[in-house]
């Protein structure tokens, strides 16, 4: 991949549509199908050390932040390790208590981030262990850091990241794979989402083709001025980074709630000028999804919803294809992406250079 347009308008229509072949070179080289495992050569930690991991706390900013959330959740469904994501910046100011016991992983695209890379200085000071999960080669976390994953997903212009964070997410799949499988993952677990794993550039591109009904969406909704995004548990990261994305690019206010705390507060903002996207998989959380659609209806909502199949409630349902549940929010996220970029279009912003933001915040 090189930094031309290559036909597209803008970056970061390029980089969307990068995503199937950004994703098949994270994955290339790392399977190991004998035993339903991965290789991750840079890791730096060997099966005893694995082992001993009682925690992992991910670090990092912005979407990369995001990213650290869906891996968190991946590593505590599959490898059974308590885990959580935290933004760098915040972790820095609050004196954290760092435990030995703990693993320590440095999310980010450019490697560069002031935040990300304090802590990780802070966190070797102590004594912790760190792995980075980094796009950029041989950038400052990656070189501070003890070992850790590239993502592969190839220069990212655009200000608001795309590729990469789908890259960063697949990574943690590995991440919590590889951990998954020296610990309880079985043989048949490892199978199941290695297979998944599998699957997903051609899902990627199946939802790519859908581009030009989700641009006939985003012109249905570019006139809000202010939008919800919700999810439960495996959804909440992917309502989360939807909303950012939008936020970024087409400057519409949106925020992202658990649509289970929708009742705690959230549901005095719904009426038809409020509309809602709704983050609906097929998984065990689909009726309590469905309940909350129900809330948002009775108050006149709008609702876009993205799911595996036609939801009643809904105005409109973007479907994705369905993989295994832990890999679901990868793909739930992408036509959302798209939803950002052409609500941005319609708008006339300046995609690849939203105003106030910087591609890499390298300062305090
Ligand atoms: C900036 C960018 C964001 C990015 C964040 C973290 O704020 O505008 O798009 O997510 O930095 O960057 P990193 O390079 O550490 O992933």
């Amino acid at each position: 991949e090189s930094y031309d347009l290559g036909g597209h308008d803008t970056y970061m229509h390029k980089e969307i549509s990068e995503q199937a072949d950004a994703v098949d070179r994270a994955l290339r080289g790392r399977i190991d199908d004998r035993f339903s495992t991965v290789h991750l050569g840079g890791l730096n930690l060997d099966a005893r050390e694995a082992r001993g991991v009682r925690r992992v706390k991910i670090l990092g900013c912005g979407t990369s932040y995001h990213a650290g959330q869906i891996g968190a959740q991946m590593i505590e469904e599959l490898a059974r390790i308590p885990s959580d994501a935290e933004p760098a910046s915040e972790f820095r100011y609050r004196d954290p208590v760092v435990d030995p016991d703990t693993l320590y992983v440095a999310v980010s695209q450019s490697g560069e981030t002031y935040d990300v890379l304090a802590a990780v200085q802070e966190l070797k000071r102590k004594g912790a262990r760190v792995l980075g999960l980094v796009n950029v080669v041989g950038s400052a976390i990656a070189r501070e850091t003890d070992g850790g994953i590239y993502v592969h997903a190839g220069p990212e212009v655009c200000v608001v990241s795309t590729k990469c964070f789908t890259n960063m997410v697949v990574s943690f799949a590995l991440l919590a794979l590889h951990l998954g499988r020296i610990r309880d993952l079985s043989v048949a677990d490892g199978k199941r989402i290695i297979d998944g794993l599998r699957k997903l550039p051609g899902q990627i591109d199946e939802i790519l083709k859908g581009e030009e009904e989700i641009k006939k969406l985003s012109a249905a909704y570019a006139d809000a001025k202010s939008m919800m995004f919700i999810g439960r548990v495996r959804g909440y990261p992917v309502a989360r980074e939807a909303s950012l994305k939008l936020k970024e690019v087409s400057y519409i206010h949106a925020e992202a709630y658990p649509a289970s705390e929708l009742k705690h507060g959230p549901l005095a903002l719904i009426e038809p000028a409020m509309p809602t996207v709704a983050i609906v998989p097929d998984d065990d959380l689909l009726e309590k999804n469905r309940a909350a659609l129900e809330e948002i209806k009775a108050r006149s909502g709008r609702i876009l919803a993205v799911a595996h199949q036609e939801q009643e409630k809904a105005d409109h349902t973007i479907i994705v294809p369905k993989n295994e549940p832990e890999l679901d929010p990868i793909l739930m996220g992408i036509p959302l992406q798209l939803l950002a970029y052409h609500t941005a279009l319609a708008l006339g912003r300046d995609i690849d250079k939203p105003r106030n933001l910087a591609k890499s915040v390298t300062v305090e």
